[in-house]
C-alpha cells in the first residue's frame, strides 16, 4: 500500500504527517554518533530513543549509527544545522528525514512485531518544500535525493528493537515553503475552498523557521515570482546569541537550542547553577526575541510598502510561535495575523499538495 505524506524537513525540526493518521510525528532535527548505549531503563516511547543504522545511495557516508532527535539533544557531540547548510543537500536531514519516515511508517502496527530480522517495507509518495531562496535551484535535486530506496535499522529503540524497515519514496513533490501552508490555511482536508479571501486574495506570508524566514506573496494561489523573497536568517541565531550569553553571564551551558527553546515553550526561565544558585534568564531572553521581532516587522514593512497590493499578512513557522508577543509589540497599529500550530502549517500544506497532485487516480 502506497501511503500518501507530507514531510516538512525543518532545520529545527523534522514533521511528518501520514495521510489518514491526524497526530504529526516530529523529531528534532539532531544528531550524534551513536555507539553501544548503556540501557538501565528503557524509554517510554519509541520517539525518545531513535537509535538507528541508515542506508540511503543517496548518502555519502552509509550504514552508519546515529541517535537521532531526542536521544542526540542531550548529547555532548550532537550536532545541530548552521546558517551555510542547505536542507536540499544535507545528509543530516536526509538521515533525520528517513528515520522519522520509517517510523511513522511502522508506528502503531508495533503490537505485531516481524519476527527478528525481517524487513518491513512502507511506501509513500511525498510532498515536502524548500525555502523560497533555494527552490529553483535545488527543488530538482531534493527531488532526486528523496526518491528511491532507503534503509533504516532501529537498535536500541523501544518497541522497534532489531527492525528494519526498507523506505520506498516512488514520488515528491517538491514546493515552497510558506506557500503550502497558505494552501493548508485556505482550504479543507477534501481541498475545497475553506477561506475565499485567502483562496483568491493576495496575501503576504512571513514565515520564519529556524535558519530561514520566507515571504511569498500569494495572489490566487500563485505564487508572485517578482515579490516573493526569503532571508537567511530564523530564530537559531537569537537561540545560539541567548545560549552565549548564558554561558558568559552564568557559567551554564544549554547543550543545544532544542533544550533552551523547551525551557521557554515551558516558561522555566530560572536556570539551577552549582551550588545551589539559581539565575533567572528572561531578560537576556526578551532581549534577543525583541531584537529579532523587530528585525522581522521590518522586514514585513518593507514587503508591504514595496507592493501595495498585499492585503494581509500571516506571520506563521515556529518563529512565530516564540515570538508572537514581541512581534505584535513590535507592529504598533500594523495588522498581523497570526495562526495556532504555526509551525506545522507547512507540513499539512504539502500533505494537502500531494493530495491534489497524486489522488487523482490517472496520476499513480
Ligand atoms: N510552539 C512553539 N513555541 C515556541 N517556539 C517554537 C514553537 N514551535 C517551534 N518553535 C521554535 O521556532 C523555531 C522555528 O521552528 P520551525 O519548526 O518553524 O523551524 P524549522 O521549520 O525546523 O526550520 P526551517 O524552516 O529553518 O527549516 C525553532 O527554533 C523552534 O524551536
Ligand atoms: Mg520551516
Amino acid at each position: 500500500m502506497i501511503r500518501l505524506a507530507g514531510i516538512d524537513v525543518g532545520n529545527d525540526t523534522i514533521k511528518v504527517v501520514v495521510d489518514g493518521i491526524n497526530e504529526p510525528v516530529i523529531v528534532p532535527n539532531v544528531v550524534a554518533a551513536g555507539y553501544e548505549r548503556l540501557v538501565l531503563q528503557e524509554e517510554d516511547s519509541p520517539l525518545k530513543a531513535l537509535d538507528v543504522m541508515v542506508y540511503s545511495p543517496k548518502l555519502a557516508r552509509n550504514n552508519q549509527r546515529y541517535f537521532v532527535g531526542t536521544l542526540a539533544v542531550e548529547n555532548e557531540d550532537n550536532v545541530e544545522l548552521e546558517e551555510t547548510d542547505n536542507k536540499a543537500l544535507s545528509d543530516q536531514s536526509l538521515v533525520v528525514a528517513l528515520t522519522t519516515l520509517a517510523y511513522a511508517g511502522v508506528a502503531g502496527q508495533s503490537q505485531n512485531v516481524p519476527s527478528y530480522n525481517s524487513t518491513d517495507e512502507v511506501e509513500y509518495i511525498i510532498g515536502t518544500g524548500l525555502p523560497v531562496r533555494t527552490y529553483s535551484k535545488f527543488h530538482r535535486t531534493f527531488e532526486e535525493r528523496l526518491i528511491g530506496e532507503h534503509e533504516v535499522t532501529f537498535l536500541t529503540t523501544p518497541q522497534l528493537r532489531g527492525r528494519r524497515v526498507k523506505v520506498s519514496i516512488r514520488r515528491a513533490l517538491v514546493s515552497i515553503e510558506g506557500a503550502a501552508a497558505l494552501f493548508h490555511m485556505a482550504t479543507y482536508d477534501s481541498l475545497q475552498v475553506k477561506d475565499e479571501e485567502l483562496y483568491y486574495g493576495c496575501i503576504g506570508i512571513c514565515e520564519m523557521g529556524a535558519l530561514t524566514t520566507d515571504f511569498p506573496v500569494i495572489k490566487r494561489m500563485s505564487i508572485d515570482n517578482q515579490f516573493s523573497s526569503g532571508e537567511q536568517m530564523g530564530l537559531a541565531s537569537y537561540l545560539d546569541a541567548i545560549i552565549r550569553d548564558v554561558e558568559d553571564s552564568y557559567g551554564y551551558r544549554f547543550p543545544s537550542r532544542t533544550k533552551l527553546i523547551g525551557r521557554i515553550r515551558n516558561r522555566q526561565y530560572y536556570i539551577q547553577r552549582v551550588g545551589e544558585g539559581r539565575a533567572d534568564i528572561k531578560p537576556i531572553v526578551d532581549m534577543y526575541f525583541s531584537r529579532a521581532a523587530q528585525r522581522i516587522v521590518d522586514l514585513i514593512k518593507k514587503k508591504w510598502n514595496k507592493y501595495q497590493d498585499i492585503e494581509c499578512f500571516y506571520v506563521i513557522g515556529g518563529g512565530a510561535s516564540a515570538l508572537k508577543p514581541y512581534i505584535l509589540d513590535a507592529a504598533g497599529p500594523i495588522k498581523l495575523r497570526f495562526v495556532d500550530d504555526s509551525e506545522l502549517q507547512n507540513v499539512y500544506g504539502y500533505l494537502k499538495l500531494a493530495k491534489s497532485k497524486y489522488n487523482q487516480p490517472a496520476a499513480i
